[in-house]
This record gives C-alpha cells, sequence and structure tokens, in this order.
C-alpha cells in the first residue's frame, strides 16, 4: 500500500472565459472542479494505474466535503482528517482564445498541532514494513518547516519508505533526514544542496554525492529539458519527450507517481525512470491535473530514451 500525503490541499475551480480581461464583467462559458494537491495527483495517477493508495492529509468545510465526494466519484482511497475550516480553492481561469491561463490562489487555513497530530496517527496507523509513504507540496501558514523532517524521521523508524516532492526549507530540512526518495526540479534542488550549481557537470557530482550520502533514489526533473535519475548504482540522462504541450501543471506529480509505480510494481529501475519521462510527457499533454491513462503512458514508453550517466 502506497500512502500519499496532502497538508494543504485545494478545490481547483477551472473557469472558462475566452478574451478575459480584468477590471470588466467576463462572461463565464464553463466550470470544471478538481481535487488538487501534490499528494492527491499523486494518488489520482496511481489509482488510474490500477495500484492501491490511500490518500492522507487535512480537508475542511464545505469545499473539504466537495473534494471528498469528487475523490469518492473517481474511486481514490482516502483516509482524511477534517477540521471546520474551508479547504481553499484556486481559481485557474483559462483563455482558450489568448491561450493562456490566470492563477488565483488562497492561502490554506492554519492548522493546530493536534490536527498534524492526527493526520501523522492516521498515516502510520496502518503502515506495513517496506510501504511507501509520499509527502508532497506546500504545508499551511504557520505549519514548522521542519515538520516534514520530522515525519520522515518518525516513518523510517515504522519500517516506511518516504518519497519526498517539497520546496524551500521543507525540502533542504528534509533531505538531512534521508528519505528514500526526492523528486526536485533543477531550483528545489538547489533549495536542497542550498547553493546555484553551475552546470550539469556540477549537477551530477552534487546528486551522486547526496545518493552516496543515504537518499537511496534522486530524481531531478529540468523541465522541456528532460530529467536526471540516480540510485546506488545506476544513473540516467533522459532527453523530455517531443509531445504538443497543453499544460505543464502536474508533470512532476505524474513523474512521483510513476516512482511510486515502479516500487509498487517491483519495475527495474531503468523501466521506473521509463515510465517517470512517459508519464510526466502523458501529463503535459492533457490541460488539467485529472489523471493520465495508462494507455497513454504506454503508447509513450517507446520513444523514450535513457543514457547512462558515466
Ligand atoms: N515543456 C515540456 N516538454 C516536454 N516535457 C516536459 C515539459 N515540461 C515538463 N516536462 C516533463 O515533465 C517532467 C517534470 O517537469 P518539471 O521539471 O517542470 O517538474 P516540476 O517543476 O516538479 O513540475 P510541477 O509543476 O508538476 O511540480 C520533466 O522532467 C519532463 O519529463
Ligand atoms: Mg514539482
Amino acid at each position: 500500500m502506497i500512502t500519499t500525503v496532502t497538508l494543504a490541499p485545494a478545490l481547483d475551480k477551472t473557469i472558462r472565459i475566452s478574451n478575459f480581461s480584468s477590471g470588466k464583467v467576463n462572461r463565464v462559458e464553463a466550470v470544471q472542479f478538481d481535487a488538487g494537491g501534490k499528494g492527491i495527483n499523486v494518488s489520482k495517477n496511481l489509482n488510474a494505474w490500477g495500484v492501491a493508495a490511500r490518500a492522507c492529509g487535512i480537508l475542511g468545510g464545505a469545499n473539504g466535503a466537495k473534494i471528498k465526494a469528487l475523490l469518492e466519484k473517481d474511486q481514490i482511497v482516502h483516509d482524511f482528517v477534517y477540521t471546520d475550516d474551508d479547504t481553499r480553492i484556486n481559481i485557474k481561469i483559462t483563455d482558450p482564445v489568448n491561450r493562456a491561463t490566470t492563477d488565483i490562489n488562497e492561502s490554506a487555513a492554519a492548522v493546530s498541532d493536534e490536527v498534524l497530530k492526527a493526520v501523522f496517527d492516521r498515516v502510520a496507523s496502518r503502515l506495513g514494513q517496506g510501504n511507501v509513504v509520499v509527502l508532497a507540496g506546500r504545508v499551511p501558514g504557520g505549519v514548522s518547516p521542519r515538520i516534514y523532517a520530522d515525519w520522515i524521521a518518525a516513518l523510517k523508524r515504522l519500517g516506511a519508505h518516504v518519497f519526498l516532492d517539497a520546496e524551500g526549507e521543507l525540502l533542504s530540512q528534509g533531505a538531512k533526514e534521508k528519505p528514500a526518495l526526492i523528486k526536485a526540479n533543477k531550483k528545489e534542488f538547489e533549495d536542497m544542496l542550498g547553493y546555484k550549481v553551475a552546470d550539469e557537470k556540477e549537477m551530477i557530482f552534487a546528486a551522486r554525492n547526496a545518493v552516496r550520502q543515504g537518499i537511496k533514489t534522486l530524481v531531478v526533473s529540468l523541465g522541456e529539458q528532460g530529467a536526471m535519475f540516480f540510485n546506488e548504482q545506476e544513473a540516467y540522462r533522459a532527453p523530455a519527450l517531443k509531445v504538443p504541450v497543453n499544460s505543464t501543471v502536474g508533470a512532476g506529480d505524474a513523474m512521483m507517481a510513476a516512482m511510486c509505480f515502479g516500487t509498487a510494481k517491483g519495475l527495474s529501475f531503468m523501466d521506473t525512470c521509463k515510465f517517470a519521462m512517459a508519464a510526466s510527457a502523458a501529463a503535459i499533454m492533457q490541460t488539467g491535473t485529472q489523471a493520465v491513462s495508462k494507455d497513454m503512458v504506454e503508447n509513450l514508453l517507446d520513444e523514450v530514451r535513457l543514457e547512462a550517466i558515466k
């Protein structure tokens, strides 16, 4: 069983308005609601690929209830802690004429230490030896940036493998506790290192060093330039697939889901990395953060080129 954790989920409200303009009256053409948040996105993909995953975290108020209903519609296993404070809404205004998206993101309501503890207990409650726990995304304001670090240490003591996707101090502190896997884009990788890397050679050197020091798998994603994958024995570089880009939102989450998929299915490291490249390419061909279908990923697998890093 894989457990995903989303401490600051959002109800994504996508509104379509042709020729959207600020300071004017705009007519809405269509509205769509999606359950949003990095851990939830990972769960959605795993569910679509036939891998059992339990989505945990915090939901609140009527917006939280709406997310719960959306998860249930997709038959996604969930085990959230509920509060009275409304889960935030993130509005995305898509303008098909000008091909632009405007994001209006609320901040997540503050949460108490009791609620955080209740989430941790829920995550820990059904963990088996070697189970994967995905900690992904930002946390509500006021929560300690050490939270992922503390949870990684505690979850490791329970025998779990923690996969981390975070930024800033959440990542740099978390990395010190040596999670089993880190997925970082270039900027996040630099947050983790505490310095900017000058070129690819320096990046590879730093990544190998991080793996030598105990992070078993490291994925550094480079957007349209592809990604690099490192574990204790192997290292690969892959150029991004050439696919039509509709929205790059959720590409990183599809990649994280693929790393979980490879682990759950016992794929080789090479096949897992290939799956990650295909899954992220499939994600950017879609407009939203809906799950990527397994067929779509499998159709792209042949196009993935992995090159061993010497
Ligand atoms: N423009 C693009 N063209 C082709 N592939 C892309 C593009 N952008 C992203 N990808 C694919 O998606 C992967 C992850 O993208 P990216 O490095 O942007 O992750 P991220 O910054 O974590 O994204 P997210 O917003 O989901 O957190 C890349 O390694 C690549 O395989
Ligand atoms: Mg990301």
